[in-house]
């Protein structure tokens, strides 16, 4: 969730810190720092905010220097203020960390290290590292050993960077269960938690895996386990170009990311879709073919937005392979023992590939022998690499820190996968082609939705002071409700509930009156005439009523007091239409309150902590 960046080499480090952060600023943001070493001496600088500030202060300092690291937080453990923000430092200030994770034996070790006199600063889990490294120092380690030494009495997860007065010429940094990647340029290393804080400076890579630790100096870097061993690791060269991750003319990062989509879904399915075998190809899922094709049962596992997606992949499954399909949240699968059985096969989504809950969950069920697949949308990500095979999105970073890309692109890798198995299941080779047909529609159907831009402006003008929403749908569009409520809490802190339309009857309908907006999703599907009835009863409570209907329905006008018209297509790709509009809502309705809809209060692009 904080961001980490450092550099050691020929250039001044500080630039290059404070871009990186400010590109990482999405993961975490409530406070950020930076630590460099200059002749001899460490200067810290840290501050409450943005990196904009730190940047302020930096220049103020007038701050250069050939060797540095910087983090921005998001507080887990202690409140955001500048004692907390990280670098952290051992007593004298010759030894700086930042550190990214949860440290879970920390008052063990705060209670321990505290005995032999040490004062500690910040009410940080983090600060306790460099007091510990810095207890192997004083015995005679040098750096390097003296972080694998303590890395060995932490529990808990860490991406961490020190730098030390002693040896100012390298950084050593290491991973557990927080991602951490070294870039590689010339006459100069850089070390972040995420690729988007390099790209504009190397495209040569290389990840570190947990329990492996690193020494970084401007002309090479070697790297072991923390247990000691020699490891050898590959330099992988990125694609991914420094125009992606920039905000291209948009007022926002969500902004740019919904009107991206009609791209990026075409970015997910392309080259993926043979219309000659109405059928997908997959690469990543080539060598575990034949047994997903005969799994008995699959699992989809997930968190947030990426979970709704594994909802409607559920919907899609059942309806096409007939395999029985579960959706669990990754933090309950991971700590519920879950039955697994030979003939399994576990999906994970993840946008960010980082999030915690979702790896962990995906390795206990590897250690219990279910076939693992990952559905990620950063290549190169711990969830990627982790899996048994998988499907890139190919959706483009993803910046703001509402997932909307993102889910219109698991979606459509959740369909093409669909086609694939059903087409070696069931499926004739005709409707596999009406399905290709239906499927490579949607980037023009997705850009006629974005086309209503400013209409649904004008809708979220009227609902921006509303303080309830409720969200409807079947079916399908079920999980479409439900992530129409999340975008909209999460970006414009109104509290809103997404439910399936019959559920309203079942009690949230006693919330239902003049002042309750409720939204349905209501395209003509097989559904229609059921959510015609729901709409009557919200009606009859004088409920205020958006529909997302479908653009030749004419009779939902007399119904309710809005419509977002859209195309048509097949039920299974409808939630790749629906969900449009709603992300468009959600958007505008934040930014009529004046909210910061990259940057929502309390939340972290990816969760890399539980
Ligand atoms: C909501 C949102 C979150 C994420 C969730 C999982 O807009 O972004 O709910 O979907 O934290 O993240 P990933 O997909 O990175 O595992």
């Amino acid at each position: 969730m904080c961001g980490i960046v450092g550099y050691v080499g020929d250039k001044n480090c500080v630039p290059i810190i404070i871009e990186g952060l400010k590109r990482l600023e999405y993961r975490g943001y409530d406070s950020a720092g930076i630590a460099v070493l200059n002749n001899g001496n460490s200067i810290i600088l840290k501050n409450k905010g943005k990196v904009s500030f730190l940047e302020k202060s930096v220049e103020q300092a007038g701050l250069s220097a050939h060797i540095g690291i910087g983090h921005t937080r998001w507080a887990t453990h202690g409140i955001p203020n500048e004692l907390n923000a990280h670098p952290h430092c051992n007593t004298d200030q010759s030894l700086m960390l930042i550190h990214n994770g949860i440290i879970e034996n920390y008052q063990v070790l705060k209670t321990m290290l505290k005995k032999s006199g040490i004062k500690f600063l910040s009410d940080t889990d983090s600060e306790v590292i460099p007091h510990l490294i810095d207890s192997f120092l004083k015995k005679g380690h040098d750096l390097f050993e003296a972080v694998r030494f303590a890395l060995n009495e932490v529990e808990g997860t860490y991406g961490i960077a020190v730098i030390y007065t002693k040896e100012p010429n390298k950084i050593v940094c290491a991973k557990k269960g927080s991602p951490l990647v070294i870039g590689i340029g010339e006459n100069g290393h850089y070390i972040a938690s995420d690729v988007n804080a390099l790209i504009a400076h190397t495209k040569q890579v290389v990840y570190l895996e947990d329990g492996e630790i690193a020494e970084i100096f401007a002309d090479r870097f070697s790297a072991k386990t923390i247990e000691d061993e020699d490891i050898q690791k590959e330099i992988i060269e990125l694609t991914m170009s420094l125009d992606e991750i920039d905000r291209g003319g948009y007022q926002t990062f969500m902004l740019k990311e919904i009107m991206e989509q009609p791209e990026s879904v075409r970015n997910s399915m392309r080259g993926r879709l043979i219309f000659e075998e109405g059928t997908a190809k997959l690469g990543g899922l080539e060598s575990v073919l034949d047994r997903l094709s005969h799994s008995k049962r699959i699992i989809i596992s997930a968190c947030g937005t990426s979970w709704h997606a594994g909802l409607v992949g559920e919907y899609m499954f059942e309806q096409f392979l007939r395999i029985p399909t579960e959706v669990e949240y990754a933090s309950e699968l991971r700590y519920r023992n879950p039955i697994i059985n030979e003939g399994d096969t576990i999906f994970f989504i993840s946008q960010s590939g980082e999030t915690a809950d979702t790896l962990a969950a995906m390795k206990e069920a590897k250690r219990k022998g279910a076939l693992c697949l990952a559905i990620c949308n950063v290549v190169g990500s711990s969830i990627a690499r982790e899996s048994d095979g998988g499907v890139y999105i190919h959706a483009g970073p993803e910046i703001g820190v509402a997932s909307t890309k993102a889910f219109t692109g698991q979606l459509t890798v959740l369909a093409l996968i669909t086609i694939l198995l059903a087409r070696r299941k069931d499926m004739s080779l005709a409707d596999g082609k009406a399905l290709y047909n239906e499927f490579i529609q949607i980037p023009e159907k997705i850009q006629k939705i974005l086309s209503l831009n400013e209409k649904i402006e004008t809708i979220a003008e009227e609902f921006k002071d509303s303080k309830n929403f409720l969200y409807l749908g079947r079916g399908y569009n079920f999980p479409v409700a439900l992530e129409g409520a999340l975008k909209l809490k999460e970006i414009s802190y109104i509290h809103a509930e997404g439910y399936p339309a019959a559920e309203m009857k079942h009690g949230p309908i006693a919330l239902v009156d003049e002042n309750m907006p409720v939204v349905f999703i209501a395209p003509k599907d097989s559904t229609y005439d059921k959510i015609i009835s729901n709409i009557e009863e919200i009606k009859a409570r004088k409920g205020r009523i958006i529909a997302i209907a479908s653009e030749h329905d004419t009779e939902i006008d007399k119904l309710v007091d809005f419509t977002i018209k859209i195309p048509d297509t097949i039920r299974m790709l409808m939630p790749i239409l629906t969900v449009v509009p709603l992300q468009l809502l959600a958007y505008h309705i934040a930014m009529k309150k004046g909210l910061n809809v990259d940057q929502p209060r309390n939340l972290a692009k990816s969760v890399t902590v539980e």
